[in-house]
């Protein structure tokens, strides 16, 4: 029997592919399985990966270097687009290595203000660059962590980084309901990626979440994957403007039980 294919006719173009464990990969590959064409844009210390990576892609129309902060690239990239896009991924995140040394206080403004705009900035200037090619409207998904509303220990300035995404993700939602182009996030539970490695103590961080969380047991980048899918879908076409945790419930435990 075919597969039913809800994403035939439509575009995506996907940010954030650095490897195979990226959920950007992960999305994408779930994008293009339910019929989608990709595009992807990334950052080009991963071109020789992308190079083995992209043409596995089925649906796959270009690929194509374009770090976010690079106005020169982003002129290239956006400016060879040609048809509709109807899906955008953010998988973009960054801060430098400095940010999680030392005390939250001791914050530099030059740490700050990277971690800012290229995880949550980007995010508005990447809608922005593709806004023209969305006359018929569309989907666009970033991804967020829980570090954004509450504490999580480790992430400091990134959590703030993630506070200010989730919040432009409402304001953005907002600004272009009326080109009827929706925007959500997506909370995902800590997954083994390049940027999560950054994280300090990131494997008692994972063992914790697998025990606490209500599902008992960690996320997969393909369980984001098919939220992504959701969200890109018409199925979902009266949600914007939220975040939705892909987390194995671990966001609603309050005090976990220890007995079970
Ligand atoms: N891995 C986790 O535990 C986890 C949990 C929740 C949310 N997230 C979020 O998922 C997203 C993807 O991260 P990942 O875990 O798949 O790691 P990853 O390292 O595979 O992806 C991060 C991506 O950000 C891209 N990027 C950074 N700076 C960029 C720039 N200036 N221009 C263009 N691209 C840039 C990198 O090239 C890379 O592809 C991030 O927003 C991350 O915060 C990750």
């Amino acid at each position: 029997m075919n597969r039913a294919q809800p994403l035939e006719g439509k575009t995506a173009l996907v940010f954030g592919v650095a490897s195979e464990d990226s959920i950007a990969w992960a999305i994408a590959q779930e994008l293009a399985a339910q019929g989608a064409r990709i595009i992807l844009g990334y950052q080009f210390r991963y071109h020789s990966r992308m190079l083995q990576l992209a043409p596995k892609l089925p649906n796959l129309v270009s690929y194509q270097r374009c770090d976010i902060l690079k106005d020169d690239e982003c002129e290239t990239f956006f400016g060879s687009l040609t048809g509709p896009i109807d899906i955008v991924v953010h998988a973009i995140a960054f801060a430098p290595a400095t940010a999680y040394e030392g005390r939250v206080v001791e914050t530099t403004a030059e740490d700050f203000s990277s971690a800012l705009l290229t995880s949550a900035h980007s995010l508005a200037k990447l809608t922005n660059f593709v806004r023209p090619h969305m006359a018929q409207g569309g989907s666009v998904i970033a991804l967020s962590y829980l570090g954004g509303v509450r504490v999580a220990a480790m992430y400091k300035v990134m959590g703030v980084a993630k506070a200010a995404l989730e919040a432009l993700v409402r304001e953005l939602a907002v600004d272009l309901g009326r080109d009827r182009i929706r925007v959500n996030a997506i909370s995902a539970g800590p997954i083994r990626t390049l940027a999560a490695s950054g994280i300090p103590e990131l494997e008692r961080l994972l063992e914790y979440n697998a025990a606490v969380s209500p599902m008992r047991e960690n996320v997969a980048q393909s369980d984001v994957a098919d939220c992504a899918a959701f969200l890109a879908s018409d199925g979902s076409r009266m949600i914007t403007g939220q975040t939705i945790y892909v987390d194995g419930g671990y966001s609603i435990v309050g005090v976990p039980d220890h007995t079970i």
